[in-house]
């Protein structure tokens, strides 16, 4: 390619940015190839909520936490895609899940008058044969009341994805004693009042900084 044809090419993300948005080229590794194939495949027969970027971030942090002991968890299964990707990219490990299986709780008045009740609302029996022969444990109702009789697990990666202030406050409040030191913990909808103020509130004693990605997500690696 001519060297002004690559300068030309530069400025296509330049021209997405003046618009507002980022456009990444992500084909650059065989590493990155793999996470778009595995994400890929499953959107082709899964809702998929997130954005590809922020489905390949995660992925990234899975791998990034390969030395740190401890189990996986995401809080807000709804379909099961984000946790197949998650059970994908560490099969060996126990991914452990909290959902409702019943949609979104009531919102109160801290959250995104985008969130209503019931949604994202899918069947239990139907997740579980979707993840049927994946490393994962269901725990269906409303959390953190699910997650009693686990208090002795940690954790080597946690994907918070409720919505809401009060499930992303308790979230925090559960997995992060729970979270293996230089484990990570990645949020989705940080763009959300509710949940930009659970964790505005969250860390306000905690000496870990956290911080939002490209896309809606932010996160920390434990200290
Ligand atoms: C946006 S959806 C999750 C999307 C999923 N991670 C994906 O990417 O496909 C949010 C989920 O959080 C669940 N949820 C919210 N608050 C909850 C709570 N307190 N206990 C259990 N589940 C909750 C809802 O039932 C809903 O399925």
């Amino acid at each position: 390619m001519a060297f002004t044809d690559w300068r030309a090419l530069r400025e296509v993300p330049v021209a997405f940015a003046r618009a507002g948005m980022m456009l990444i080229k992500y084909w650059d590794s065989e590493r990155r190839r793999k996470r778009l194939k595995l994400l890929l495949d499953i959107r082709s027969h899964r809702d998929m909520l997130m954005l590809p970027g922020e489905a390949c971030q995660i992925m990234s942090a899975i791998e990034a936490v390969k030395k740190i002991p401890g189990d996986m968890a995401e809080l807000g299964v709804a379909s099961g895609a984000s946790a197949m990707m998650i059970s994908s990219c560490s099969p060996e490990r126990t991914l452990h899940l909290f959902d409702t299986f019943e949609g979104l709780p009531k919102p109160s008045g801290k959250d995104s008058p985008r969130f209503k009740q019931h949604q994202y609302a899918y069947l239990l029996e139907e997740v579980q044969q979707y993840l049927k022969g994946a490393k994962v444990r269901f725990y269906k109702g409303f959390f953190p009341d699910t997650a009693v009789g686990i208090s002795d697990t940690r954790f080597a990666f946690v994907h918070l994805d409720a919505d809401l202030y009060e499930a992303t406050k308790a979230g925090l409040e559960w997995f992060y004693p729970r979270l293996n030191r230089g484990g990570m913990l990645i949020c989705h909808d940080i763009d959300s009042p509710g949940v930009s103020r659970a964790f505005e509130e969250f860390f306000e004693d905690k000496p870990e900084p956290y911080f939002d990605f490209i896309g809606y997500q932010c996160g920390f690696v434990k200290m």
